[in-house]
């Protein structure tokens, strides 16, 4: 076994010297063991490779795809541990197999691809949120400007050319804990140790806030995107974020007031949302077989990538005569360990409301729209990541053939996931909650809100509300369930 020892800290020539000099050797990827070394490490000389056996003359000089480059530039980016195993086994591969990375289906492509979203979407969120504070003294009459930031990922060198375009006429620096990146004007340095936070603030922070204050609209705030885009981390850096709490709980009331100064027309769109909203839901009749029988077959599922990353496929269970069938969004962290649907933190919540309703979990078909977990690496945790229009539209295949086993008179959709899946509609969990639609085949879908919102919710006395209409939602999908069942 060849240990290869890296910085791992972005730099895409570091791998790529070291996968170079590994496959001239003829290592494969099995006898490779790839590390990542501290910044201190003085057991190796900087981009010092250890001895390896002398190159192979007979071995074919090393060729890849023009799409593999960008893909391995990104990926070396990652923190997951395992990056550089991947990309080299894929280097490997692509030697004897040149269209690798056209199968979509491939599990190393697959992952390669999603760590390269990741890395590019932490890129662009870095582009987004910085924000750089004067610092005081300038060198030749440029102004210099200092910004901490968070990145997810090894993006600061990678990024640290889009502020050189933007900002040329100033010098700065962006500091952050996986390296900072500097512009004087002339050189664009980039240094991978972990830079500090001093905490700079300046006037132009008021100027900033106020402008903020001034573009803020009311009626376009989402406040689940806000938070989705921007984790915790991004907001405590920006200066605007102490102004957003304090509009956020205005702006209900300021949208009132705007409301009440437009026009008393409805828009036309408002005809059409009502049009589509008698439409019937349609899911796609399939072929038979027992339901142990398709949960055997979607043990193999690929048919997107989410597989690469999940441990197992988390098919649903329950009876297969079960009157009511629930559906929840997609396998979480322990779901995706125990292979069984919410046995997690939100299936707990679910459980308790169950109990509270008067329904027994055993009596229901219980699966999720999305049958493997989607997570974003982060060291070693597994952050979870909501699934995507493609991924719910490919899983939605598994979920067609499961109510047509089952034959559910009720489906309860739990979350705005399911919601979408089961009606093949966008519409808001907000409108459509507690309101019966008859789907294809006289089936009734009931949608509710998701077990794991009430784990979001901040305050007690909220989460407390919120939970009694959950168990009223439950409750009286039980008496739907009852009456339907008498009439069969
Ligand atoms: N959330 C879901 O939607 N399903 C599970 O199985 C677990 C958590």
């Amino acid at each position: 076994m060849q240990t290869i020892p890296l910085f791992g800290r972005g730099d895409f020539a570091e791998w790529r010297d070291a996968a170079r000099a590994l496959a001239a050797a003829g290592i494969s990827p099995r006898e490779a063991d790839w590390r990542i070394r501290g910044l201190d490490d003085e057991l190796f000389a900087a981009n010092a490779l250890p001895d390896l056996p002398k190159p192979d003359k007979r071995a074919q000089p090393l060729t890849v795809p023009s799409a593999f480059l960008p893909l391995a530039e990104a990926v070396v980016c990652h923190t997951e541990p395992g990056r550089f195993h991947l990309l080299y086994r894929l280097l490997w591969r692509l030697q004897s197999d040149r269209r690798l990375l056209e199968l979509d289906a491939d599990k190393d492509v697959a992952w390669a691809r999603l760590l390269a979203r990741n890395v590019n979407r932490d890129s662009h969120k870095m582009t987004a949120f910085v924000r750089f504070k004067e610092i005081a003294g300038d060198t030749n009459g440029r102004r210099r400007f200092f910004a901490w930031f968070e990145p997810s990922h090894f993006v600061v060198a990678r990024t640290a050319p889009f502020f050189r375009r933007r900002f040329a006429d100033m010098d700065w620096i962006i500091a952050t804990p996986n390296g900072t990146a500097s512009w004087d004007g002339e050189s664009l340095l980039f240094d991978p140790r972990p830079g500090e936070n001093p905490g700079h603030g300046d006037p132009t922070d008021d100027l900033w806030r106020t402008y903020y204050a001034s573009i803020f609209n009311p009626a376009r705030l989402k406040l689940k995107a806000m938070q989705a885009e921007m984790p915790k981390k991004y907001w405590r850096n920006l200066p605007e974020a102490d102004l957003i709490p304090g509009m956020i709980a205005n702006a209900e009331a300021n949208v009132r007031a705007m409301a009440e100064q437009a026009a008393k027309d409805p828009p036309l769109f408002h005809y059409r949302l009502q049009e589509t909203a008698q439409a019937m839901p349609r899911i796609e009749p399939v072929g038979a077989g027992t339901i142990e029988a398709l949960r055997e077959e979607a043990r193999g599922c690929t048919r997107c990538p989410l597989h690469c990353m999940a441990t197992q496929t988390v098919f649903g269970e329950g009876p297969q005569s079960a009157p009511l069938m629930m559906v929840g969004e997609q396998p979480g962290d322990q779901e995706d360990l125990a292979g069984r649907p919410f046995v997690g933190p939100a299936g707990k919540v679910f459980d308790a409301v169950l109990k509270e309703a008067g329904l027994a979990r055993d009596a229901v078909y219980l699966t999720n729209a999305v049958k493997h977990f989607k997570y974003e690496p982060r060291g070693k945790r597994r952050i979870h990541e909501k699934p995507n229009k493609g991924e719910i539209d490919h899983c939605r295949w598994w979920l067609a053939k499961e109510v047509e086993l089952i034959k559910p008179r009720l489906i309860v959709s739990l979350g705005a996931t399911a919601l979408h899946a089961l009606s093949g509609e966008g519409k808001p969990l907000g409108q459509m909650r507690g309101k019966t639609i008859t789907m294809q085949g006289n089936i009734v879908l009931y949608p509710t809100i998701h077990p794991s919102y009430l784990l979001r919710l901040p305050d007690e006395a909220e989460r407390r509300r919120q939970h009694a209409l959950f168990v009223d939602d439950i409750r009286r999908v039980r008496e739907l369930v009852e009456s339907l069942e008498a009439l069969r």
